[in-house]
């Protein structure tokens, strides 16, 4: 059973009960295709806590289209009981941003929420995940950027921290490769502040990189990369020499589960067949 706590206008926190792990599904770069209906219809299957989108839903600026999206690709999802959370992509931004918003139901497009649960036989005992969704169209923003800082620093309370948006900081998708600006923007705050993963989209494949520091250096103090754009949308290749930083890249549809334990994160990346393309649990 789920359950708002408390909610702020930046700041939320939900209490899950129950089983002693929160998991949570992750995927972006949907579309109004059957592969999308297919991932939509295997995760919401799943029953997990939260559904998080990372952004390109729909790829349309009609509402007509959109409305058909959120009603035949993405109903699965809002009929799964889970928290439903979005990060916007460049599809969503200006002009359909605030149709988007309202279609979705967002108010703020950066956000953060402590996501905690507690054993049910020992109340000493609590795992949380403390999740920022930030907006990548707007990684220049100084009001996101101060909010940024201010949320990484009460991320440091929870066991995990992760961030989510749409424009990945790496990645050796030929759709359009890593984002450097953002890498710049954002990726030395995440060392600073040890942001465990951090998650994205927008390039049409799978990718998991090393842990991986801002200036390009590998160490398991800096956070695992992911980039989950495989929804649904028409995939794009991974065909040039793999980066020394990227540990694993498939150009697959899929959508990822993460199960936050107390000691560990369990991470699969799914086909829509639901085999597992890649799995880890640490830092491999
Ligand atoms: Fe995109």
């Amino acid at each position: 059973m789920k359950k708002p706590f408390a909610i702020g206008i930046f700041c939320f926190f939900f209490s899950i009960a129950s089983a002693f792990s929160l998991e949570m599904t992750v995927f972006g770069d949907h579309d109004r295709n059957e592969t999308a209906k297919r991932i939509a219809n295997l995760a919401a299957s799943l029953e997990p806590d939260v559904h998080l989108l990372v952004g390109d839903w729909h790829y349309s600026s009609s509402e007509k289209k959109a409305k058909k999206w959120w009603d035949e690709v993405y109903a699965p999802l809002r009929q799964s009981g889970s928290i439903l959370l979005f990060a916007l992509g460049n599809h969503e931004a200006l002009p359909s941003f605030q149709f988007n918003m309202d279609l979705v139901g967002m108010t703020q497009s950066w956000y953060a929420m402590r996501l905690s649960e507690h054993d049910e036989e020992d109340e000493t005992k609590s795992n949380d995940v403390y999740l920022i969704v930030l907006d990548s169209n707007l990684y220049s923003c100084p009001k996101q950027l101060s909010f940024l800082k201010a949320a990484l620093a009460e991320s440091r309370k929870a066991r995990w921290q992760v961030v989510a948006f749409h424009h990945p900081p790496f990645s050796s998708g030929e759709g359009h490769g890593s984002n450097l600006k953002v890498r710049s923007k954002w990726s030395p705050l995440f060392d600073e502040y040890g942001v465990d993963l951090v998650l994205t989209g927008h390039d049409h494949i799978y990718e998991r990189t090393h842990p991986v520091c801002s200036d390009g250096s590998l160490n398991t103090r800096c956070p695992i990369y992911i980039v989950t754009g495989g929804g649904g949308r028409s995939l794009y290749p991974v065909t040039k020499e793999q980066p020394y930083w990227s540990r694993s890249r498939f150009k697959e549809h899929h959508f990822m589960k993460l199960t936050f334990l107390e000691d560990k994160i369990e991470v699969d990346a799914i086909k829509q067949d639901g085999s597992i393309l890649d799995s880890f649990d640490g830092y491999d």
